[in-house]
């Protein structure tokens, strides 16, 4: 099973950019800018991510930004995901970016986009990896911070495939952003937003991505699973639903691969992912594993979850075709040998 998923053809859906600086990078970018870690060393800074739940989290992944500031450190930081990305077979990526997180600290939409487009690029070109670009806005600031965002990103329309939603849930619900949401619509953005697992009112707040936001993806939306009518309109629409197992072992303590299992038994398009990998020491290729490892779930479940990445992402119908006929192509040539 090991090399069956190390050399599956697989998408990846969920992937926050600054969730894969990496320690040693974080120690590299410090040094080149002259600012001071308050680690020393890259094992010290890793027994630093003790995070318990979102905000614990959250407060360590936004600390370590500071070192990216110039719009080369933007490029490393994608070329580095690219790079392990494309080692563990991910044929096409959709990633999260954060520009609030930068432009908050004076770095600007510019530096930070033009970095990202450079690997993405390069990727394509020399790794033969193919990406796409999601601008999240964080829901612990303001509407019209995101409002102001959205309208930053209307030069780069052209790079951008969609905008989601991210950051501390708690008291921050997606009915607060519906007017950004319903502008970026018709910009032509496609539309996801975060509902993590086990927060406040999290039923509510998926209830609202579905009917009030008209979501086009949600990410993680474990609880679903509570309410019936919840997974049924999931599973009508066709909506996926980007999981993060060790993610969620992380803040919930809870691989969540029953769940996940439940989700493929009622027809929902659940699909695994690695959120922040950098963080949370797994990307794609250990998600699997660990959900066939410790949750049990076989290969024809694995090759499920993989298929719906490739059907559930925003492809055009001609380039998705491809990407289903090499996972195809892949699990029939095992399945003969
Ligand atoms: N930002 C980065 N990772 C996140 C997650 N899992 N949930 C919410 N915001 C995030
Ligand atoms: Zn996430």
């Amino acid at each position: 099973m090991n090399d069956f998923i190390a050399n599956l053809p697989k998408a990846e859906l969920h992937v926050h950019l600054e969730g894969t600086l990496e320690p040693e990078l974080s120690f590299e970018l410090a040094k080149k800018h002259g600012i001071e870690l308050e680690y020393a060393t890259v094992e010290d800074l890793l027994r630093a991510y003790d995070f318990h739940d979102l905000p614990s989290f959250l407060r360590i992944y936004y600390k370590a930004m500071s070192v990216l500031l110039d719009e080369d450190d933007f490029f490393q930081l994608t070329w580095q995901y690219l790079s392990k990305a494309a080692q563990q077979r991910v044929l096409y990526a959709e990633m999260f970016f954060d520009p609030q997180a930068h432009t908050s600290r004076g770095v600007a939409f510019e530096t930070v986009i033009r970095g990202i487009r450079r690997a993405q690029e390069r990727a394509s070109l020399e790794l033969g990896i193919d990406t796409q670009l999601i601008l999240c806005f964080l829901r612990d600031l303001s509407a019209q911070s995101a409002m102001a965002t959205l309208e930053e990103s209307i030069p780069f329309k052209h790079w951008i495939v969609g905008v989601g939603l991210d950051s501390d849930e708690k008291g921050n619900p997606p009915v607060k952003f519906s007017e950004v949401f319903r502008k970026a619509r018709q910009y032509g953005y496609r539309l996801t937003m975060h509902c993590d697992v086990n927060q406040e009112n999290t039923l509510a707040h998926i209830h609202q991505c579905l009917h009030t936001i008209g979501v086009d993806r949600i990410d993680h939306g474990v609880n679903s699973l509570e309410d019936p009518a919840l997974c049924a309109t999931i599973a009508e629409r066709g909506l996926g639903l980007t999981i993060c197992p060790v993610s969620n072992r992380f803040v919930v303590q809870n691989l969540t691969a029953a769940e996940i299992r439940r989700m493929l038994s009622l027809g929902m398009r659940a699909t695994v992912n690695s959120d922040d990998p950098a963080y949370f020491r797994a990307y794609v290729n250990e998600n699997l594993q660990a959900l066939h490892d410790e949750g049990g779930l076989t290969r024809d479940e694995i090759v499920q979850l993989v298929s719906n990445a490739f059907t559930v992402a925003w492809l055009d119908e001609t380039r998705r075709a491809s990407y289903v006929q090499r996972l195809q192509t892949y699990v029939d040539r095992n399945r003969a040998a």
